[in-house]
């Protein structure tokens, strides 16, 4: 079975629902163990209530980039995962633990990438008067949410919509659910990276899969 590490900095909510979705089978692989970089961050109670090894490497303690990519690698490779989920992990990573992890790295963002990459999506979508608005999961490399993007899903922006209000549609109707559904892919042996492709059933993806798409096919069985 497939082997994933998790990175977190913040909430947790994709790891809760990562999590959730392993105890149920619906991610066909293991979880082994967490890695924050913020010893306050509410989302490590989510792995120690599952019971999963939590290690912390918090990047206060390092005096570069390089020394904290170091240390994070070296939690990283004691638990020599397939993937490693970047879910709410909050640093951007050097080239050299990008490329050490290429193809097995993976990032969700909230915006429908290459729309948006960074910070503050909501507000920019918001402030561009969006129709549509959303999160992507995307093979992490060195250009930042830059990456070959797997799947996609989106949601309605409503005129009466708030920075708050936009983040917690995206979360709930796309986040939650296009994470479990990526790593699935990734730990049934489904999804690869190639080049700057993704690869999905051995087949170049032409554009991100979208979860309306899924959604629809698993609903005619
Ligand atoms: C999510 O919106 C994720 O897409 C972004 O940071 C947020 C983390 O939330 N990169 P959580 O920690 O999973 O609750």
């Amino acid at each position: 079975m497939s082997r994933m590490v998790v990175l977190i900095s913040g909430t947790g909510r994709n790891l809760e629902a990562i999590i959730e979705a392993q105890r149920t089978g619906h991610i066909r692989g293991t979880i082994d163990a967490v890695i924050c970089n913020n010893p306050d961050a509410a989302g490590l109670q989510h792995a120690q209530a599952a019971g999963i090894p939590v290690r912390l490497v918090n990047h206060r303690d390092f005096a570069n980039r390089n020394s904290f990519d170091a240390a994070l690698s070296a939690a990283i490779d004691q638990h020599d995962p397939d993937f490693v989920a970047l879910a709410g992990f909050m640093r951007i990573l050097g080239s050299e633990f990008v490329q050490r992890y290429r193809g097995k790295l993976l990032n969700i963002h909230p915006s429908l990438l290459p729309r948006y990459p960074g910070l503050n999506t909501h507000a920019r979508a918001l402030a561009d008067r969006q129709d549509w608005h959303g999160a992507s999961i995307h093979f992490v490399t060195e250009a930042v949410d830059g990456g070959p993007v797997i799947l996609q899903g989106r949601v309605p922006v409503h005129g009466e919509d708030t920075e708050a209000t936009l983040a917690e549609r995206v979360m709930r109707e796309v986040e939650l659910r296009i994470y479990p559904l990526a790593l699935d892919w990734a730990c049934t042996g489904r999804l690869a990276m190639q080049g700057d492709k993704v690869l999905l059933d051995g087949k170049s993806l032409a554009r991100p899969v979208q979860l309306e798409d899924v959604t629809k096919e698993q609903s005619h069985g």
